[in-house]
């Protein structure tokens, strides 16, 4: 993905830092102070400008959630936009982390999460990257570390080739899919569906969305 360079991004992340994760110590410490309040944790790897992560969390309001985002001019948005809604005490579930996918166990270690969603990742199409896709089976067992015991994946794609080898990486993990489908937004869990930024730009040129769900542990 090609980002343009935010002007004064640093003085911006700054300014929310209250939502923003540096310290990995801390969450390690106790995963829930972030969020001053004990709540089940949900976990988005890849939250680009937000729109799911801001939605699925309004729509959970009983949830924790961490949004992960490696570029930190693609995170000044989600940071905005998410102080942009003021939320109040009990609506303000969800906090930032600027990282590595590949880092995630320098900041959870441990079963924390019912739910991870990875959505529209980069599908790294050449076979010498299939290591970098964050559904190969090296990262689905870093998730599988910190998935609570039934916890699960929620992986949406417009990519059908992805879509197998995320299907076949499960499969080679152990991990059961419980749910798949190859048009979301005909399908029952189009009703709960939070559209990403993604899926909104290829569902408006016709693209079906593939989604699947499935146990981690
Ligand atoms: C194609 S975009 C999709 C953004 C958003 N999920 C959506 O559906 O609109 C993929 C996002 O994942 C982020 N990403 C890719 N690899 C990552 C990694 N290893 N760790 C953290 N974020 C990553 C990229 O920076 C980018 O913002």
């Amino acid at each position: 993905m090609r980002v343009r360079k935010k002007k004064h991004g640093e003085q911006r992340i700054e300014a929310q830092k209250r939502y923003l994760c540096t310290d990995p110590g801390l969450i390690r410490g106790d995963i829930n102070a972030p969020f001053g309040r004990v709540a089940p944790l949900r976990l988005e790897i890849g939250c680009g400008k937000g729109g799911f992560i801001l939605g699925e969390s309004s729509r959970l309001p009983d949830r924790n959630f961490y949004a992960l985002e490696m570029i930190s001019d693609v995170m000044v948005t989600a940071l905005e936009k998410y102080a942009a809604e003021n939320r109040s005490a009990e609506t303000d579930n969800v906090r930032f982390i600027i990282a590595n996918a590949g880092n995630l166990e320098q900041y959870f270690t441990g079963p924390s999460f019912e739910t991870i969603y990875i959505n529209f990742c980069d599908p790294w199409p050449k076979a010498g990257h299939a290591k970098r896709r964050l559904v190969h089976r090296d990262f689905l067992k870093m998730y599988r570390e910190i998935a609570l015991p039934g916890g699960r994946l929620r992986f949406k794609t417009d990519n059908g080739g992805l879509f197998d080898f995320a299907e076949e990486e499960l499969a080679s993990c152990g991990m059961r899919t419980v749910f798949h489908t190859r048009d979301l937004h005909s399908s029952p869990m189009a009703r709960e569906n939070v559209m990403t930024e993604y899926e909104a730009k290829f569902t408006e040129k016709g693209v079906r969305i593939c989604m699947l769900e499935a146990e981690l542990s």
